[in-house]
């Protein structure tokens, strides 16, 4: 498998995409803002994610979503080192993730790539998102921030 940065000009995954993210214009406006880096394996896109500047010396990890019949194979945590690599390599100092208070193993995921939560952001994907979202069988409300130091 390699992870390459997505050609200028090549069309971007959006259903892998908006698999991470249901909302359309949100991953619109990462793209433009963002890198966009995706896996691929024989010749085939299994696995996205976008590196987005946010704050001085600090960059967050958004969008990431791996093909569904390629899930639970380590490709997730594969996607999460190549980001933690590449933003070392562009000297940013903290890199941060966001997920749901309802995305269990996206929060067991990220702590066991080292992310400490630093925060909840109340009521986000009640304010920003239309539709009502379940996960697990919990609402998902509140947008659990986490970050490790690079
Ligand atoms: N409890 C404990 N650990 C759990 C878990 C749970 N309920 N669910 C998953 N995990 C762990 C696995 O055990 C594994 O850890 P391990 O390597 O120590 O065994 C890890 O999480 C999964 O790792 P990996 O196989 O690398 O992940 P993946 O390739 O399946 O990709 C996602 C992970 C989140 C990218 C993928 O599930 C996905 O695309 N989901 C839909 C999109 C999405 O939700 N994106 C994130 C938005 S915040």
């Amino acid at each position: 498998m390699i992870i390459r940065k997505l050609y200028q000009g090549e069309k971007s995954p959006i259903n892998l995409l908006l698999l991470a993210d249901p909302s359309h214009s949100l991953v619109e406006e990462y793209l433009k803002r963002g890198e966009c880096y995706v896996a691929e394996l024989d010749n085939q896109i299994v696995g996205v994610y976008v590196l987005l500047p946010t704050r001085p010396e600090t960059v967050e990890l958004v969008n990431i979503a791996v093909e569904e019949s390629f899930q639970n194979r380590g490709i997730g945590k594969q996607l999460i080192f190549h980001a933690i690599q590449l933003a070392k390599l562009k000297d940013y100092k903290t890199i941060e993730i966001g997920t749901g208070n309802s995305s269990i193993g996206q929060l067991a995921l990220y702590q066991k790539c080292g992310f400490r939560i630093t925060g909840v952001d109340q009521n986000f994907f009640i304010r920003h998102y239309n539709q009502k979202i379940v996960e697990n069988g919990i609402q998902c409300k509140d947008m659990i921030r986490l970050s490790l130091e690079i």
